[in-house]
């Protein structure tokens, strides 16, 4: 069963321009000029350039995107802290420019909480105070709202600290407490700015791995808390969003799933940023597959088979098919050369089978076999047929972390080598 989705946050075109008369920058005139060029001729900075877009409850909604992009812009749109240029804010049911001051207090008070990335604990509170400080302020009694607290600080792994004044904290411990102070509010939705980008790289994953559990356990609860989650870092974008928009000078250039985003980015700037990404959750040995150059046919010569591991330039496999594309095996440059030398007229007694793997296998799968094999392994099609290749270079294209030392290049040697052969053997048959 699916219901459609309840919409929470609905933002309708909009804009955000710094600076004297930012209404010139909507205007016909200049309303398609880039972000630079608005700065040069007016100095006005655009912020946000007619952003739409709908949040589900219960949703990541992730906003990725470089420093100066408009990410903060936007969230501070979404809790009213900033009253945008041009266009419309509606959250919860209520369209922020309609509501007057009270209103838009109870809401933030009551329905939003904001996490950042430098929590601003208060240094003379303890963990406990500093947690329940929120609900103080709504005028929660100290034994109820420690109780809402030491809830959430137990979420958040805190047990035990409760006692305890910033000071005493670690960065990590001190963003956990940020953390249960906003949800001990138990937002409808909970905004985040950054919160985990001032964390040593380590203590960030382990507090990625928290928000992701922290959320099903958010779930089963009567509430669903939506989150709008801010980064700069593509790889926490794909690990914590259900959905991810992404910005570029202001603008919202793609929003789609991860796997979307990843797998067919819209643009060139989000390839740019896709292009190294750890792709693990969302690739298939399909996806990674590359072109694999020419192949060679059962029957080819050994020249022949040698001639297109040349041209292929980067495998010292060559891959051999039959009819309809059918992949028969492989022969590598040492065995061509070796039947070369046998005097052998084809290639066929020669063909071997490698590791292969089915379009299907995932990045997992496919890891450990390209480690161990230092060269392109075939990928092969339901129906048999070769899809492609994936060798070490292919996979580093899609895993940034790729140590240089398994990225395979034809060593200039063999190459040399293989040239050298077909001179010989080009010259002997002329002559
Ligand atoms: N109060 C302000 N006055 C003038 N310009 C501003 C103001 N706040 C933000 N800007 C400009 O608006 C643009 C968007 O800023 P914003 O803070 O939203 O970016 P961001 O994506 O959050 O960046 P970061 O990753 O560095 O936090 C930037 O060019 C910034 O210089
Ligand atoms: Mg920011």
């Amino acid at each position: 069963m699916t219901s459609s989705p309840e919409i929470v946050v609905s933002v309708d075109s909009l804009w955000q321009v710094y600076g004297d008369n930012p209404e010139l920058a909507l205007t016909d005139q200049y309303k398609d000029v880039s972000k630079s060029e608005l700065q040069d001729e007016l100095g006005l900075v655009l912020a946000l350039k007619d952003v739409s877009l709908e949040i589900n409850r219960g949703e990541t909604f992730v906003v990725m995107g470089l420093s100066g992009s408009g990410k903060s812009t936007l969230v501070r749109c979404l809790n009213g802290l900033i009253t945008p240029t041009s266009g419309q804010v509606n959250i919860l049911g209520q369209i922020l420019s309609d509501i007057d001051n009270d209103e838009l207090t109870q809401l933030r008070r009551n329905s939003i909480a904001m996490v950042f990335q430098h929590y601003a604990l208060f240094p003379h509170l303890s963990v406990m105070e500093n947690t329940a400080w929120g609900l103080e302020i709504q005028g929660i009694g100290r034994r109820e709202r420690n109780r809402r607290a030491q809830e959430k600080l137990e979420l958040v792994g805190l047990q035990g600290w409760e006692e305890s004044y910033p000071v005493e904290l670690s960065g990590g411990m001190m963003q956990r407490v940020g953390l249960a102070r906003a949800l001990t509010l138990e937002p409808e939705i909970l905004l985040m700015d950054e919160p985990f980008s001032g964390l040593d790289p380590l203590i960030r994953r382990e507090m990625q791995d928290e928000l992701l559990s922290l959320k099903e356990s958010l779930h089963s609860e009567q509430t669903q808390t939506t989150i709008v989650f801010i980064t700069h870092d593509l790889d926490e974008a794909l690990k914590l969003g259900d959905r991810i928009a992404i910005m570029n000078g202001g603008e919202v250039v793609q929003l789609d799933t991860p796997d979307q985003i990843v797998l067919n980015p819209e643009n060139e700037y989000v390839a740019s940023f896709t292009e190294g990404v750890q792709s693990q959750t969302v690739l298939t040995a399909g996806d990674m597959a590359t072109a694999y150059g020419e192949t060679a046919q059962v029957g080819s010569s050994p020249e022949a088979v040698l001639q297109v591991a040349l041209d292929n330039d980067c495998c010292p496999n060559v891959h051999i098919t039959g009819e309809d594309s059918q992949f028969k095996g492989v022969v590598t440059v040492d065995v061509a050369i070796k039947a070369l030398e046998a005097g052998a007229d084809s290639v066929e007694a020669y063909v071997e089978s490698p590791t292969t793997f089915s379009a299907e296998d995932t990045y997992d799968d496919v890891l450990p076999s390209v480690l161990a094999h230092p060269s392109c392994l075939p990928v092969i099609g339901e129906d048999g047929a070769l899809v492609g290749v994936i060798d070490s270079t292919s996979l580093a294209a899609t895993w940034d972390a790729a140590a240089p030392e398994i990225r395979y290049q034809l060593a200039p040697i063999v190459r040399e080598g293989i040239e050298k052969i077909l001179e010989t053997r080009a010259a002997r048959a002329e002559g």
